[in-house]
């Protein structure tokens, strides 16, 4: 909770402010049943006379009657002045209480999202997707409800409680008992709530992350859910993160539901005690009917008083519990930061190497990388290739730090990557991930994504991206919908090509970016890309011979390790993992 308590802090003003009307408020409640005590007892019983005296008691009829109404009118006054002033108090509070909440709410909301924003892969490994969703907004919301109601009810209440029990014990102390009584049962019924219920409430925030889970999964991959006619496993997989949730909160609800009726039921039992013996007291002249009136108010004020403190305590740990799974992400160690003294990358060629690089993924028990060594020179084309989980998507991207390495070095220019400052690493680099990504907008703002290049045609065109961009209705304009859905994984492949591109950057990597074109396409974009990339660093992972044989420099992997570095033809020779793949893609021909 003291993250939340930190995020008050520049709200402090407001709060104290809203504490001083709640106070205020407080004060007012509190005489109301005094000044109710007051009419009834002098204002009707005693007909206005304050202080009965043998002169008062030879006033005319008439007299007396006007002494009564003028007492009355003056007390009924007070009771709706101060009325009046308690409400306007209680409105301006809560208006308060909501401007912080969410004030604060946005902040925190802000806050984790440009956290999440820094973390690097990693971290992304240690959270799930739903689970960071789930904590910027329903937890986020969960501590806005608290803040909201704990400002209104974290000092009302328990002043409220005192400051009745204060004033009941001064209009009668015979009847005080009957309080007594009633508060411990009220705290026993809410304490079995409490133990009941507590549990299950704090248990509500994982749910929802479960079925955020789940709805995000199928959401994504309702295709291949349909394709192998999986709906109905899908569906119970959903109903049972949907039942535990539904059922958990019906459970607590059901229990909050019965709070209420139990506790009103206890209040007339308490209003019935007081009556029946207030009217023994009134009878034997040892207290006067006022007094009890105003008793029987306090004694409700003090147990909606505890009432309130007791909801406090119930939303307490929810909100704790929301509070600590914001903490985590805002104080989750990012691996991947600026150094102190941190360079930044200037007048960059983009020679890039690699010195005995290892890296293990956290929790993994092996190492996806070990012992990498060798050097991408800056105008030459480095490619990589080797089978599936060889650790080629790993090794590339170690060089935008998206992972740090476990052992060893990777330099630019001669630099550890670890000593650049991460923005200018990553504006030195061109980078094309092996899944696609684009985002809901145009093909323009794609393409530029950022960048301020004015002429991304060029790049569209090496991309091999012209012809399809121009046959659109729209052209650059044409619209990209969310998730790329209207484009083909091929279109989609030579947009996120022809957004490296337009970077111009000194360092280009594509991971295994032509894999869904075809060979003309293929062949057409490498011509078009030597003369465009002409004096950067080009990193290329292929699972194609084709589309690597002409490097000048071809790291061949297998599992984590390099088992050959060279161009086609020494390699041909000397590797025999590079020449099994060669065997089984090209004709006798090339091979030779
Ligand atoms: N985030 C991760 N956490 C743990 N292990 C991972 C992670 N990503 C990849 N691996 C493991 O590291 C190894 C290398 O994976 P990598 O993605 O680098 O292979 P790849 O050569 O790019 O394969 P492909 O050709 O299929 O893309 C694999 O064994 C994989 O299971
Ligand atoms: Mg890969």
């Amino acid at each position: 909770m003291k993250v939340v308590f930190k995020y008050l802090k520049p709200y402090a003003f407001f709060v104290v402010i809203s504490l001083t009307l709640l106070f205020g408020q407080v004060v007012c409640e509190l005489s109301l049943p005094n000044l109710m005590s007051d009419i009834v007892d002098i204002g009707i019983i005693r007909s206005g006379v304050e202080n009965i005296t043998p002169e008062t008691m030879m006033l005319p009829k008439e007299q007396l009657a006007e002494m009564q109404h003028d007492y009355i009118m003056r007390k009924g006054a007070e009771m709706l002045g101060i009325t009046l002033a308690a409400a306007v108090s209680s409105i301006l509070v809560g208006f308060m209480a909501a401007r912080i909440a969410s004030s604060v709410a946005r902040k925190l909301r802000y806050d984790v999202f440009s956290k999440v924003n820094d973390f690097s892969n990693a971290e992304f490994d240690k959270f799930s997707t739903a689970s960071l969703i789930t904590r910027s907004t329903n937890d986020v919301q969960q501590i806005q409800n608290f803040i909201s109601m704990g400002l209104k009810m974290m000092l009302f209440a328990p002043l409220m409680g005192t400051g009745s029990i204060i004033m009941a014990l001064q209009k009668s102390t015979s009847l005080a008992w009957i309080i007594v009584v009633a508060v411990l049962v009220i705290v026993g019924v809410l304490g079995v709530v409490m133990v009941v219920a507590l549990p299950k409430f704090k248990s509500l925030q994982t749910l929802v992350d479960k079925l955020n889970l789940v709805s995000r999964e199928q959401l994504s991959g309702l295709m291949v859910i349909r394709a192998f006619g999986n709906e109905a496993y899908e569906e119970d997989r959903f109903d049972v993160a949907n039942k535990n949730l539904t059922y958990t909160t019906r459970f607590v609800q059901r229990t909050m539901a019965s709070l209420m009726p139990s506790i009103s039921f206890i209040m007339s039992l308490v209003n019935i005690a007081i009556v029946w013996f207030g009217a023994k007291a009134i009878s034997q002249a040892t207290l006067e009917v006022g007094d009890m009136m105003a008793f029987l108010q306090y004694a409700i004020h003090i147990m909606i008083s505890f009432l309130f403190v007791s909801m406090i305590f119930i939303m307490l740990p929810r909100a704790s519990v929301a509070a600590n799974r914001i903490k985590e992400i805002l104080d989750e160690d990012l691996s991947v930061t600026d150094k102190e003294d941190a360079k930044s990358l200037e007048n960059v060629n983009g020679r890039v190497e690699f010195k005995n690089v290892s890296f293990r993924y956290d929790e993994a028990s092996e190492n996806a990388l070990s012992n990498i060594s060798f050097t991408a020179e800056p105008g030459k084309t480095t490619a990589f290739i080797g089978s599936t989980g060889s650790g080629k998507s790993t090794l590339i991207n170690l060089i935008p730090r998206f992972y740090d390495v476990t052992e060893g070095q990777i330099l630019i220019d001669g630099v550890d990557v670890r000593d650049i400052t991460v923005k200018s690493l990553r504006d030195a680099i061109g980078y094309v991930s092996q899944k696609a990504v684009l985002f809901s907008g145009t093909i323009d703002s794609n393409v530029k994504y950022g960048n301020d290049s004015e002429n991304i045609m060029d790049a569209i065109r090496v991309a091999q991206a012209e012809d399809f961009v121009m046959s659109k209705e729209n052209g650059l304009e044409s619209e990209v919908a969310q998730g790329a859905t209207n484009v083909s994984g091929g279109q989609k492949q030579r947009l996120s090509i022809a957004r490296a591109l337009a970077k111009k950057a000194p360092i280009y990597i594509f991971d295994d970016s032509f894999s869904a074109l075809d060979f003309k396409t293929d062949a057409a974009l490498r011509a078009a890309l030597s003369e465009y990339t002409n004096n950067a660093t080009v990193l290329i992972v292929a699972q194609r011979v084709s589309t690597i044989m002409n490097a000048d420099k071809i790291v061949v992997l297998d599992e984590g390790r390099v088992c050959g570095i060279g161009d086609h033809k020494t390699l041909l020779n000397s590797c025999k993992e590079y020449r099994e793949i060669c065997e089984s893609q090209l004709g006798e021909e090339e091979l030779k």
